[in-house]
């Protein structure tokens, strides 16, 4: 919504630009050289010192440049009106301030470089490549390429060749002002505002840098209109599964219209990264014990409908007297193919519901039927698909807006006709536990107060049974608890789907405490390893707890998490082609971490398997995707790809509208 604004901004910018700066007469007078407003292209000189009049680049630690430069400009006239120029002018506006003002500094000394005996003295390859690597991303992100003329190879020179570093005053005046800083007790610093999703990616990458040795980045794919859905992680070895610690993730933004829980997810990377490195002992506990994986925003096409949506709704014209509190809108619900994600997943609940009483039926891994894939997928949910199918996640939580409850699966009803019907899961309890961290540890979640935002869970104190609130199919949560081993809660963080900017920073109070703690209860109930005689792990080995209808699977090196409350619980590990094995286990009260269980399993005689040769499954879990369904239906380059290839970013009309040849070399993949 603030990108909007940004965009006037840079676009009154270059208008002004354009008319003091290209409005010039094409004939020359004699005498005009002078004024530098007159290209003097017909004489041929020899190079010499001449004084810098470039108005953007008057922040360099040197007053002389030379023509021609060295991108071969020949006067300072064709530096001014080349596009290089032009994108230095107006990138602090396209960047939204970042990597300013170094982008410009490093710019102009490409196009404006000192001069020094009548020489031209090239900056240095090291600073672009610092450049380089802090700055990209931001490129990235609104769809840019690396501009050709901050090619480090090319057009910047080493310091045996003798360069020199144009960002040199601006990092002494940098360490100067640090240094007068008085040295107080250091502390996260968090602009609690609202993010483009530009400006998240970039937020977030930058936090990712930061952190790097407890944080990475990752795209789980992209949406309809071709945004990243990134995701940042934190542990302590980012980027690969360690055995044995727990994987959990939270996702927010799922419904475009509903950003409380995205912004909270940028808040809480931030908070983590910089908590980590300030050396707060939980945080660091947290991240050195558990893998974090946290996705901002599944839809972020949606929300950028939304986010224009209060941006209009701010016109007084417009405007009813709630403004922002008005909870009607849906526009950004769904995704940009009017789907809404929430309903999407296949539908496992029913296929649960209506062979449950066969004796051979598990509740655990459930595969997705084919006839699913003839349906329309949204590239959203196949990715979220691919994604908790692909790590071993143990809890999740997928933040919402609209109510203050956390609810938990089954989010469909056990009878058709039912919308409102208590349907629990075989975890009862554990979700049950699961939705009271959250509430609990909220500020306000499970007070006892009545009517919220329409409804009431007083006599819950703030969670509910999702088919007893109301009865939904295709959720993400049913799927995530029958198709893996994943148990994920609903978290509806308030009446207001898209609260002002003001409320951003008590919300992060109210929330801050309930995601800590939902992160430390991952380490709950009994985790181990499933081994053979010989200690290798068993990977697909099941464990089972009696009474609970619903199995773990063992990840690839055997490890498995299974969330229990206390009390002695009866374990029995199998797995295909080896014997099974019980335990008796005692699981006491007040435990904060989770009790170490371990299995090893006899290979047994090979034998044929009489069950799969009586019931063969037409589905089975690895089939996903088996005909290609998605990538046919999904990818709209087939047909229409000319028309949305040829589509430029928001920014272009700076550049093909000032005059000269289009800048091609500002576009990616070209
Ligand atoms: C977390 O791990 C880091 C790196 O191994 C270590 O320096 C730090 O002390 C650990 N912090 C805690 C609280 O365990
Ligand atoms: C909560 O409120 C209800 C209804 O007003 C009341 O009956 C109940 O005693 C209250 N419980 C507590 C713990 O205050
Ligand atoms: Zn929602």
């Amino acid at each position: 919504m603030r990108a909007y604004h940004k965009h006037l901004e840079v676009w009154a910018l270059l208008l002004f630009f354009m008319r003091t700066c290209w409005s010039v007469p094409q004939r020359c007078e004699p005498g005009d050289e002078f004024l530098g407003s007159c290209s003097s292209t017909t004489q041929e000189e020899t190079p010499a010192c001449t004084e810098m009049n470039l108005g953007y680049c008057n922040e360099m630690d040197y007053s002389r440049t030379i023509f021609p430069n060295i991108l071969g400009h020949r006067s300072r006239f064709e530096a001014e009106s080349g596009a290089e120029y032009l994108l230095l002018s107006v990138i602090h506006g396209l960047l939204n301030g970042e990597c300013s003002p170094e982008i410009r500094l490093v710019g102009c000394s490409v196009l404006a470089p000192p001069c020094r005996e009548d020489k031209v003295v090239k900056p240095c390859r090291s600073s672009c490549e610092a450049l380089r690597k802090d700055c990209s991303h931001a490129f990235e992100a609104i769809d840019m390429a690396w501009p050709y003329f901050l090619d480090c190879d090319r057009f910047f020179a080493s310091e045996e060749e003798g360069c020199f570093d144009p960002l040199a005053r601006l990092r002494a005046r940098q360490e100067l002002a640090l240094s007068s800083l008085s040295p107080e007790e250091p502390s996260t610093i968090i602009q609690f505002t609202y993010t483009s999703n530009a400006q998240m990616y970039s937020l977030l990458k930058r936090t990712a840098a930061k952190c790097s040795h407890i944080s990475h980045v990752y795209s789980i794919g992209r949406s309809t209109e071709g945004r990243d859905l990134l995701v940042i992680e934190f542990t302590d070895n980012p980027g690969q599964h360690e055995l044995l610690e727990p994987e959990i993730k939270l996702v927010g933004n799922m419904h475009g219209n509903e950003v409380l829980g995205r912004q909270l997810l940028i808040y809480l990377a931030q908070y983590l990264c910089s908590e980590y490195l300030l050396g707060n002992q939980r945080i660091q506990t947290i991240i050195n014990t558990t893998r974090i994986h946290i996705l901002a925003s599944m839809n972020p096409d949606g929300y950028e409908l939304a986010a224009s949506e209060v941006e209009d709704s701010n016109d007084p014209e417009l405007n009813n007297q709630e403004g922002h509190l008005l909870n009607g809108w849906t526009n950004g619900r769904t995704n940009a193919q009017n789907i809404d994600l929430n309903r999407n997943f296949p539908d496992l609940t029913s296929i649960l519901y209506r062979s449950r009483r066969s004796r051979h039926f598990r509740t655990d891994h459930i595969p997705i039927p084919d006839a699913y894939w003839f349906g329309k997928v949204a590239p959203e949910t196949y990715a979220v698909m691919k994604w908790v199918r692909s790590l071993p996640f143990v809890q999740s939580a997928s933040l919402h807006g609209g109510e203050l409850v956390v609810s938990y699966p089954f989010d469909f009803s056990k009878h058709p006709n039912e919308e409102r019907m208590f349907s629990p899961t075989p975890d009862e309890q554990m979700f049950k536990q699961l939705a009271r961290t959250y509430a609990d540890a909220h500020a306000t979640m499970s007070n006892n107060d009545t009517e919220r935002c329409g409804a009431s869970f007083y006599r819950t104190r703030g969670i509910i049974n999702g088919a007893q609130w109301y009865s939904f199919a295709g959720g993400m949560s049913d799927f995530n608890y029958l198709h893996t081993n994943c148990m994920e809660i609903t978290v509806e963080l308030g009446c207001d789907k898209f609260p002002s900017e003001a409320e951003l920073y008590p919300e992060w109070k109210r929330n801050k405490e309930a995601l800590l703690s939902f992160l430390e209860s991952v380490h709950r109930g009994i985790k181990g390893v499933v081994k053979d005689s010989d200690g290798n792990g068993i990977k697909g080995a099941s464990v089972s707890v009696r009474g609970i209808r619903k199995d773990v699977t063992t990840a690839e090196d055997g490890d498995y998490w299974r969330l229990l409350n206390s009390g002695t619980h009866i374990m029995t590990a199998t797995a295909k082609g080896y014997s099974r094995v019980s335990k008796r286990v005692s699981l006491p009260h007040n435990m904060n971490k989770a009790g170490r269980v371990d299995f090893v399993l006899q290979k047994l005689p090979v034998e044929p398997d009489i069950d799969d040769h009586l019931f063969p499954m037409v589905d089975t879990w690895e089939r996903f995707d088996p005909y290609n369904q998605f990538e046919r239906h999904g990818d709209p380059d087939v047909a229409e790809g000319e028309v949305e290839r040829e589509e430029k970013p928001w920014w272009w009309n700076y550049f093909s509208q000032s005059g000269f040849s289009p800048p091609n070399w500002l576009l990616r993949n070209v």
